[in-house]
């Protein structure tokens, strides 16, 4: 059984993948529990989503900082604070830069609605389609700096059909999104990951945790 570790969660918006960690830490999917969520919009959904939970949230708002990186000092002191072991991008809408990236190397990952490193940046779903790919889907990435940057820990195919509209594949890609962000977390949680360069190792020797039922009953789909 491995211990739980503390997540600290960044948000902007909406936070559905907000919302399936805090689901996936309540019914045992991870083994892991949110210490904090931050939002830098003090309007986020996510915010009520943490609260209904009893979560401890903090806004922090980027107006009050001279630069990116106070913005993100005052980030790490908080997650510090709250001895965060891995942090979760989940929709966080800025780009970060070395001082939060750096005490947390190795231990920040984000999430991005495409199969990277295709179509980093806003609006992913946008340019898969615009690009007339045949298949998209969702990347789990250690995060580093650069936008959308890091080694890969895990990918989910989708694919495109001629009558999506970015809607329809960003909702598909979404639910997708919620069951990779889990799957990672978990694998982190038991020591499974390790970065060589740009790659991520997975360590798969006696997968039994219920949260990679997806792994191996779904190769094609969910790929570590
Ligand atoms: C997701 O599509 C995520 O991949 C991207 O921003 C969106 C956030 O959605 N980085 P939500 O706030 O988790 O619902």
């Amino acid at each position: 059984m491995s211990k739980k570790i503390r997540l600290g969660v960044l948000i902007s918006g909406r936070g559905s993948n907000l919302q399936s960690i805090i689901d996936a830490s309540k019914n045992g999917m991870i083994d892991a529990e949110i210490a904090i969520v931050i939002s830098d919009k003090k309007d986020a959904y996510g915010l009520v989503r943490a609260k209904d939970n009893n979560i401890t949230t903090l806004i922090i708002n980027p107006k009050e900082y001279k630069s990116r990186e106070d913005f993100d000092k005052k980030v790490v002191e908080e997650l510090n604070k709250c001895n965060v072991d891995l942090l979760l991008l989940a929709g966080f809408m800025r780009i970060v830069t070395s001082a939060l990236i750096e005490p947390f190397r190795n231990r920040i990952m984000n999430i991005h609605p495409a199969l990277l490193p295709s179509f980093p940046g806003l609006d992913a779903q946008k340019q898969a389609l615009e690009h007339g790919v045949r298949f998209s889907g969702c990347t789990v990435h250690f995060v580093e700096e650069g936008m959308d940057e890091g080694p890969i820990i895990i990918q989910a195919v989708i694919p495109v059909t001629d009558n999506d509209t970015i809607d329809s594949l960003s909702e598909r890609i979404l639910k997708y999104e919620h069951k990779i962000y889990l799957i990672a977390v978990q694998l982190f949680t038991e020591g499974r990951l390790k970065v060589e360069g740009r790659r991520v190792k997975v360590n798969k020797d006696g997968m039994k945790h219920t949260v990679y039922k997806d792994i191996t009953g779904d190769t094609v789909l969910i790929n570590v």
